[in-house]
């Protein structure tokens, strides 16, 4: 077996965080690699257990009715508190109050726009195809950034405010309740990946030969006036034109290019069908080649990598099949349309299950079968299981996502004699009995992708699967996976499906392992092995 190593590389940038936090608990530690100028965003106190909210239809945080006609000036005369119900800002999520929009349910976008990197400014349209579920006489997106020129509702022009991280726009007529309607905003974007809201930065960064995106949890607003929560799943076109010798890629699969009228550039057209949230959006541009294969079972692979990259990715594109024909077994059918690789010319130390088809940097990808390698490989591709076909309904349960995708990784690694999970788990409870501060389940906003959400939240997962045994452990996971297909979840939609799984009550069991910190100090069953 072989304990990892930490390179050091990894542990200075400050977008690491798988790798990072595969090193966790290391001298390199879990505040390796954050942000120091990070934390702009507020930090709200948590509850011990998550709220259940509806997947397709976030309800604004208060019990209030509908907002008619959000005022922004509170009464100072008014002894009862904040006279308005709904400032239209955000639809209650206590780590990042102003995401969302209340009332808006997004079908399908049409992300329209041109980037030329050597100007470095992203010009377009996006279309988006709301279902109102609250009645509005004016409503919001997140906006934190874009330049917006106009709006149409139905193809006429409405009146809107920029009024930051909100735009705030305002129908001729009031809109009723299971209306939908077709918005357009125009814009204009100069995006440098400024957000770092969660502790790390996210949105559009720019690289030596193009662009990528990185959205999550909240780059998709600094970038794309958006219904930026991952509550709000929809479909998506992309049309993305960029210089001739440019290739733009998205998720989902390439419908075609059309040149441009002027022949100086071309229109790549992606759809992703797979509902998908703001924060999976893949967008990558550069001079990409795109490698396309399948799977035995017909599943359709299609990767990204740079031209002169093609024979240094090629073993890790030939051993995507292997990692999901694993991940079968283990959590059912894959649960999306297609899968590949995306592999930019970023720094590294970056990773991310950008939906169908996972980021990754040419700088983490070199030796194959290397440990970091197959770890950053294998939790991506997990994600599209956990994070992906089923969401987060809020941030705060991020560890629907990062924990699963650990505890997955840690099964690969184990599979291919890297590891095992034994030592994983103990060197992760190891670590979490020092208590840092923020459980698992109710991670701080500024460290959304800490140690407690990775490695620090896969034992809560491995509590959970020494208490109900293996077989309703996997049960679980594949039910879990396979009901939720398509929709956002809490962490008590999780408690409840694993108590029907188990046929028995979990919430001390869960209580101790997700929000205690530190929480116990030995697993279930192997906390006290007999004398002797
Ligand atoms: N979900 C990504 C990974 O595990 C982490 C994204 C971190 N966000 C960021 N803006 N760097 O797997
Ligand atoms: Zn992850």
């Amino acid at each position: 077996m072989v304990r990892r190593s930490c390179p050091g590389a990894l542990t200075l940038v400050v977008a690491s965080f798988v790798a990072l936090a595969g090193c966790a608990g290391t001298d390199s530690g879990v505040t390796a690699g954050r942000s120091t100028s990070a934390g702009s965003g507020p930090v709200m106190s948590l509850p011990g257990t998550a709220t259940t909210v509806p997947d397709t239809d976030p309800a604004p945080a208060d019990s209030s009715p509908p907002s008619t006609e959000p005022s922004t000036t509170p009464d100072p005369t008014d002894p009862s508190g904040p006279p308005v119900a709904d400032t239209g800002d955000g639809i209650g999520d206590e780590l990042y109050p102003a995401l969302g929009n209340p009332g808006v349910d997004v079908q399908d976008y049409l992300v329209d726009i041109d980037y030329d990197r050597s100007v470095g400014v992203i010009d377009g349209s996006v279309t988006l195809q709301i279902e109102f579920t609250q009645d509005r006489e004016q409503f919001t997106l997140d906006s934190l950034g874009p330049s917006v020129t106009s709006v149409t509702i139905d193809g006429d022009e409405v009146s809107f405010a920029a009024d930051e991280p909100e735009l705030r726009i305002t129908p001729a007529e009031p809109i009723e309740a299971g209306d939908t309607h077709e918005v357009v905003v125009d814009f204009t974007a100069a995006p440098d990946g400024a957000s770092s809201l969660s502790g790390l930065p996210s949105g559009w960064f720019t690289t030596p030969g193009g662009s990528y995106v990185l959205n999550e949890p909240d780059g998709a607003r600094t970038w794309l006036p958006s219904n930026d929560h991952p509550s709000d799943k929809a479909t998506w076109t992309f049309r993305i034109t960029v210089p001739n010798d440019v290739t733009a890629v998205a998720n989902g699969r390439l419908v075609g290019t059309t040149p441009t009228d002027d022949g100086e550039g071309e229109t790549w057209e992606w759809r992703e069908d797979e509902p998908m949230p703001t924060y999976l959006m893949l967008l990558v541009t550069g001079d990409y080649e795109i490698v396309e294969s399948s799977t035995a079972d017909g599943l359709p692979l299609v990767s990204v990598v740079l031209r002169d990259d093609l024979e240094q990715m090629q073993p890790f594109l030939d051993g995507i099949e292997a990692q999901i024909d694993f991940f079968e077994t283990i959590f059912g059918p894959y649960p999306l349309d297609r899968y590949g690789l995306a592999v930019t010319d970023s720094f590294g130390g970056l990773a991310m299950e950008t939906q169908g088809r996972s980021l990754f940097s040419r700088d983490d990808l070199r030796a194959p079968n290397g440990f970091i390698e197959e770890l950053l490989l294998s939790h991506e591709l997990a994600h599209q299981w956990f994070g992906n076909a089923v969401s987060p309904a809020r941030w705060g349960d991020i560890w629907l996502n990062e924990s699963f995708a650990t505890y997955a990784q840690w099964l690969w690694l184990e599979h291919i004699g890297l590891t095992t999970v034994a030592d994983e788990t103990a060197f992760a409870l190891e670590n979490r009995q020092r208590g840092d501060g923020d459980a698992t389940g109710a991670p701080a906003a500024d460290d959304l992708f800490g140690y407690n959400s990775y490695d620090g939240g896969a034992i809560v997962l491995h509590a959970l699967r020494l208490t109900i045994g293996d077989e309703d452990f996997f049960e679980l996971l594949q039910r879990w996976a396979a009901e939720n297909e398509g929709t956002s979840r809490t962490t008590d939609d999780f408690v409840d499906l694993a108590e029907t799984v188990a046929g028995e009550q979990l919430d001390e069991l869960f209580d101790a392992w997700l929000f205690g910190d530190p929480p116990p100090a030995g697993f279930p069953l192997v906390s006290a092995p007999a004398p002797g």
